[in-house]
């Protein structure tokens, strides 16, 4: 994988540079409130900036439909970036329409732009090879250089992750560099004991990494939703809690392959939990008391991992050599549920460890509760990028970059 450094070594000045970012930002209406990716960006989109390439970023932000929709614009995120780099960023209101090419062309030296959503192009995530590649022919268009730094979406075969880079020079930015270093280190000759926490609200889209740890980590502890399928495969009831059902099988034969491996899989002895789900925005009390795992009352719904099962897994973080840690342990947005999720960031920070934080939620809590994310060792921007990476997947961005 060629990367950033040996572009830089060309003369890049007057070139066109895309730069595939994510910022996939959360936003509330039109005020972004974790900035991480963006942020995460920057050294890239300055370092080109620095060397006088006309930089043109652009980036998915949620999932619209293939066309226009004004609540998923990149217009807060292009403002942002302005912001971060204390220069005036040009934003396009389309992707390769009239006004791409217009403010593509009207950049100078050292400029930087940012173009409209990707997303609102049915191209972009196209299944038809021949749409994803007609868009990519247009995306190609707007630039001499490809720069591939939205490590949160190299997972996707997408027209501007995939297709793009096949058509014009390309290399890996310094994000993607350090995204990959990191997960080479959780998956050649890992540090042990190598200790893993999942969390976040389904089993399902942890399974295909639950199995592939199972071989691989020494200790997993499980919290969020998750935990609830889990503790019903256990026998245990689980009253109103997230439930997936369909997957009690796999999850059975996960404690069954753990006991025989001896990996342990650490579930909650206790739970926080209350009789509906609570309100996010008021975040108004919620009537939450704490109950032991296996005596969770019927009509009651687990939302946190209770106060033991903090302690716990803070122990079982404690004498780690390596900690990679995805998933908020509840619904932690709430101040009545958050506490199960500190403890394991605040483990983290404690341990000696090397601290791998994988994206997403888990990211967005580390920052929303105030923690001091430069204390983590690396806290990744990709939580479905991240985990597809360590369950030994094939990455299409990243594969794309290789040749
Ligand atoms: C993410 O938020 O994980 C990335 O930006 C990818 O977004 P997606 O899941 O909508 O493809």
């Amino acid at each position: 994988m060629k990367t950033i450094d040996e572009l830089l070594a060309e003369p890049v000045a007057g070139r066109r540079v895309f730069v595939r970012a994510d910022l996939n930002v959360p936003l509330d209406g039109t005020t972004i409130t974790d900035d991480g990716r963006i942020r995460a960006v920057l050294p890239t989109v300055k370092a080109l900036a620095e060397a006088g390439a006309r930089v043109v970023v652009a980036s998915h932000l949620g999932r619209p439909k293939g066309a226009p929709d004004p609540a998923f614009s990149l217009a807060p995120a292009a403002a942002r970036l302005g912001e971060l780099l204390g220069a005036d960023v040009a934003f396009a209101t389309d992707t390769v329409g009239e006004s791409a090419t217009a403010t593509v062309a009207g950049l100078t030296d050292g400029q930087v732009a940012v173009v409209e959503n990707l997303r609102f192009n049915a191209g972009e995530t196209s299944k038809d090879d021949a749409e994803r590649g007609a868009f990519a022919d247009q995306l190609a268009a707007l630039a001499d250089v490809y720069v591939g730094d939205g490590f949160g979406a190299v997972h996707r075969g997408h027209a501007s992750v995939f297709d793009l880079p096949a058509r014009l020079p390309h290399y890996a930015g310094y994000l993607i560099a350090t995204e990959v270093g990191v997960l080479r280190k959780l998956t050649d000759d890992v540090q042990r004991p190598y200790v893993v926490a999942l969390g976040g609200a389904k089993v399902s889209d942890k399974l295909a990494v639950i199995d592939q740890l199972l071989g691989k980590a020494d200790r997993i502890l499980i919290g969020g939703g998750m935990a609830y399928t889990f503790l019903k495969a256990k026998g245990y009831e689980v009253g109103s809690s997230l439930l997936q059902e369909d997957q009690l099988d796999a999850v059975t034969e996960y404690l069954e392959r753990a006991k025989k491996t001896g990996v342990e899989l650490v579930l909650p002895v206790d739970a926080v939990v209350a009789p509906a789900f609570p309100d996010l925005k008021s975040k108004a009390p919620a009537d939450a008391t704490s109950v032991a795992a296996d005596a969770m009352p019927t009509g009651q719904m687990g939302l946190d991992i209770g106060p033991e099962s903090a302690t716990l897994y803070a122990s079982k973080i404690a004498d780690a050599a390596t900690v990679f840690w995805n998933g908020p342990m509840g619904v932690f947005e709430h101040p009545d549920f958050a506490e199960g999720t500190k403890a394991v960031a605040q483990a983290l920070l404690d341990s000696d460890a090397f601290t791998v934080v994988g994206g997403g939620d888990s990211a967005a809590a580390v920052r929303i509760l105030g923690f001091d994310e430069n204390a983590f060792g690396h806290i990744s921007t990709g939580g479905g990028a991240s985990l597809e990476y360590l369950e030994g997947k094939t990455l299409p961005g990243l594969a794309a970059l290789e040749d």
